[in-house]
């Protein structure tokens, strides 16, 4: 790790196009839940239960129940060092933020350029795909009452703009997180690297030549994949990189 950090910190410090993927572990210091993790949401709960377009077609008040708890829980939170610090690096022209999470951390940290592959807890979108309501809206009530909630435009029951197993992420998000794999440098930060397209990346980036590093508390499918894979919290190991830029 002591000579891992300042040559992690050499190589940002050099890099023109930096782009950094994030997982629920970058949210991890701030109370929001991981998913597979010590104690995640996919010990305690079958993702195939709660988070598939079969299962909100089954029930949809159910997978409701279970997204409102965690917008009630996720709004509690706030960034970390984490989040701070990928923010402040965003502010360098070349830096491209790409993010598996749903909470907002993110954007409350203020980070610039910012990819959200698997969309937003706090957007809903019309289940049933009417015209106007394919665009998501923001809703942020929290506790929400009345589930399922209805689609403004339609009437229709509202879901989620989030992505399901078993859905396509957005087109214009692909084509962003695979622009950003053109790069000098691409860490990946508190994320499993277990669901794809986004595990993928890592790995583009490092056939197009890139330096690939990993920050995460355990090993991962990417450790062995990447120039450089560093044992520790994101919230410690990002602000020890700045300290040495
Ligand atoms: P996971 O819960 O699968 O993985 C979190 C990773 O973060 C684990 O590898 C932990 O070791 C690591 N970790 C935990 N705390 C950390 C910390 N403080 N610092 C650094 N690393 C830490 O979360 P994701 O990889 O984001 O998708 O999961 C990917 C997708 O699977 C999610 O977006 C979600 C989930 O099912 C959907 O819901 C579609």
């Amino acid at each position: 790790m002591s000579e891992a950090l300042p040559t992690l910190a050499a190589r940002i410090k050099g890099a023109r196009r930096l782009t950094i993927l994030t997982g629920a572990g970058v949210s991890a210091a701030s109370g929001v839940p991981t998913f597979r993790g010590r104690d995640g949401l996919w010990r305690r709960y079958r993702p195939e239960d709660l988070a598939t377009p079969d299962a909100f077609a089954r029930d949809p008040r159910l997978v409701w129940e279970w997204y409102a708890w965690r917008r009630e829980l996720i709004a509690t939170c706030r960034p970390n060092a984490a989040h701070d610090v990928i923010a402040a690096w965003s502010r360098n022209p070349g830096c491209r933020v790409l993010t598996q999470n749903v909470d907002d951390l993110h954007l409350q940290a203020g980070t610039y350029e910012l990819v959200r592959m698997h969309g937003s807890v706090w957007e809903l979108s019309c289940w049933e795909r009417c015209a106007p309501g394919t665009t998501p809206w923001r809703d942020t009530r929290v506790p929400m009452t009345n589930l399922p909630p209805r689609c403004p435009h339609c009437g229709c029951i509202a879901r989620p703009a989030v992505v399901w197993f078993g859905e396509a992420l957005r087109a214009q998000d692909v084509d962003a997180a695979v622009r950003a794999t053109a790069c000098d440098v691409f860490l990946t930060v508190g994320t499993s690297a277990l669901v794809y397209p986004a595990a993928g990346l890592v790995h583009d980036a490092r056939q197009q030549g890139a330096f690939t590093a990993e920050i995460n508390l355990e090993d991962t499918p990417a450790s062995a994949a990447v120039e450089l894979a560093l044992h520790g919290s994101a919230e410690q190991i990002l602000p020890a990189i700045a300290r040495l830029l």
